[in-house]
């Protein structure tokens, strides 16, 4: 099966196959093609080019693009897609004045949402989670990173870690498990922090291993949730099973689980509302991400990420959903780059290269997904007619998605 899209107003985020991730200055340039078409060859792009030289091309579909934008999907680096229940309740009640950590003091909050799960059964959590998937997916999302954490006993982290194996050999879009037991500590451990990391290390890290549901490990490295020290224990024991971190950091405090982060090798540091000098320091030279997540600095009233600040450093910056009961009810990718021009003050082409290539680079899998270049997967956004890709981000909260392509699959 192939597909050629023809007459693209502009091609975006076309990259050769040795870019990986985009860095600081660079993230205000997004390469493109104008007048473009785009070749398809089962799930794999395998040309592009002016449509002045679009000649003899034979496909078993063309699609027309005429006054279209044409750009990879998302890729969101950061979710909890898998989750049972809803929080509307407590939405209400910060509304009426409560904050996130009372909420949470009171026993709501992730505790809330692991009593709910721990009560669903594995098919009905399995029926909650992929209206999520589809929704996203529609929305322009094609790979994700879904992480477990909603669980907090061995049964319940596995119970999640096996709905995310069963999305990923059920969807087309690209998916990356992560093992979040350290989320919070659960009810029946609330005196024995002690013997809940040792539940962690010594028997849901070893079952996950065994099972091979996991592809990264996360903490919530959090005043209330989990130390310095307590990071470095669950980092320290996940690499006997070669599990890199993706880690909750400076979401509400700084206190330095950004250094120890890169100290071991983390993938990606994420959320960072906190900052400081410190934080970027510790960024600079090493191979660690920064994602920053504005949809759930929208929905708490939190700081945003300075991105701005991050990227003027000289470093990357990803951009992620975060979409959860909680913070975050949200994963539409479409509105966290529009408001991350907006509140953050990513100029559209830093927005885009941060929800692209790395996000991509976040997840481990920008060698194969994040951009327009001859040899990676076939994920692809057609926008609806617009005047210029600005137009994407400027005028939120509209849908500007005309056609999404998943591993070469028409939606
Ligand atoms: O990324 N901060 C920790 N975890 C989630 C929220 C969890 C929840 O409230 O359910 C987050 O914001
Ligand atoms: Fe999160």
């Amino acid at each position: 099966m192939s597909i050629l899209i023809k007459n693209i107003k502009e091609l975006l985020q076309i990259r050769d196959n040795t870019i990986l991730k985009v860095v600081g200055q660079d993230m205000k340039i997004l390469p493109s093609l104008k007048n473009a078409y785009l070749l398809i060859e089962d799930d794999t792009i395998v040309d592009y080019g002016k449509m002045e030289d679009c000649h003899n091309i034979k496909a078993s579909k063309t699609i027309d693009a005429t006054g279209k934008i044409v750009l990879p999907t998302w890729c969101d680096s950061h979710t909890h897609i898998v989750y049972a229940g809803n929080r509307e309740q407590e939405f209400v009640d910060r509304i009426n004045g409560l904050s996130y950590e009372e909420i949470a003091n009171r026993g709501g909050g992730i505790l809330n949402s692991a009593e709910v799960l721990q009560n669903t059964s594995e098919e009905a959590l399995y029926q909650q989670s992929i209206k999520r998937i589809e929704q996203v997916m529609q929305m322009g999302t094609g790979a994700l990173e879904i992480k477990s954490g909603y669980g907090l006993s061995t049964e319940a982290e596995l119970k999640m870690l096996r709905i995310i194996k069963r999305i990923k050999q059920n969807f087309p879009l690209k998916i990356k498990a992560t093992f979040l037991g350290a989320h919070a500590l659960p009810k029946a451990y609330k005196n024995n922090k002690r013997g809940y990391l040792d539940l962690i290390i010594h028997e849901m890290l070893p079952q996950i291993a065994k099972e091979n549901l996991a592809d990264y490990v996360d903490v919530f490295c959090e005043k209330g949730y989990f130390s310095l020290d307590d990071t470095a224990k669950i980092l320290e024991a996940s690499k006997a099973f070669h599990l890199r971190a993706k880690i909750h950091v400076n979401q509400f405090n700084a206190f330095g689980g950004i250094a120890l982060a890169v100290k071991h090798n983390a993938l990606s540091v994420d959320h960072l509302e906190e900052l400081h000098q410190e934080d970027i320091d510790a960024l600079k030279g090493s191979n660690t991400m920064p994602v920053a997540l504005p949809s759930c600095s929208y929905f708490l009233s939190i700081p945003y990420t300075p991105g701005r600040r991050i990227i003027d450093a000289g470093l990357p910056l990803a951009l992620a959903s975060d979409y959860n009961p909680g913070s975050t009810p949200s994963g539409n990718m479409n509105f966290v780059v529009s408001t991350a021009c907006i509140k953050m003050k990513l100029t559209p082409e830093e927005a885009i290269n941060a929800a692209t290539i790395n996000g991509a680079y976040a997840m481990g899998i920008s060698n194969l997904y994040g951009s327009i270049t001859k040899g990676k997967k076939a994920n692809i956004i057609i926008t609806k007619k617009v005047p210029s890709y600005n137009f994407l981000p400027y005028a939120f909260g509209e849908n500007h998605i005309d056609q999404v392509i998943i591993n070469g699959q028409c939606l």
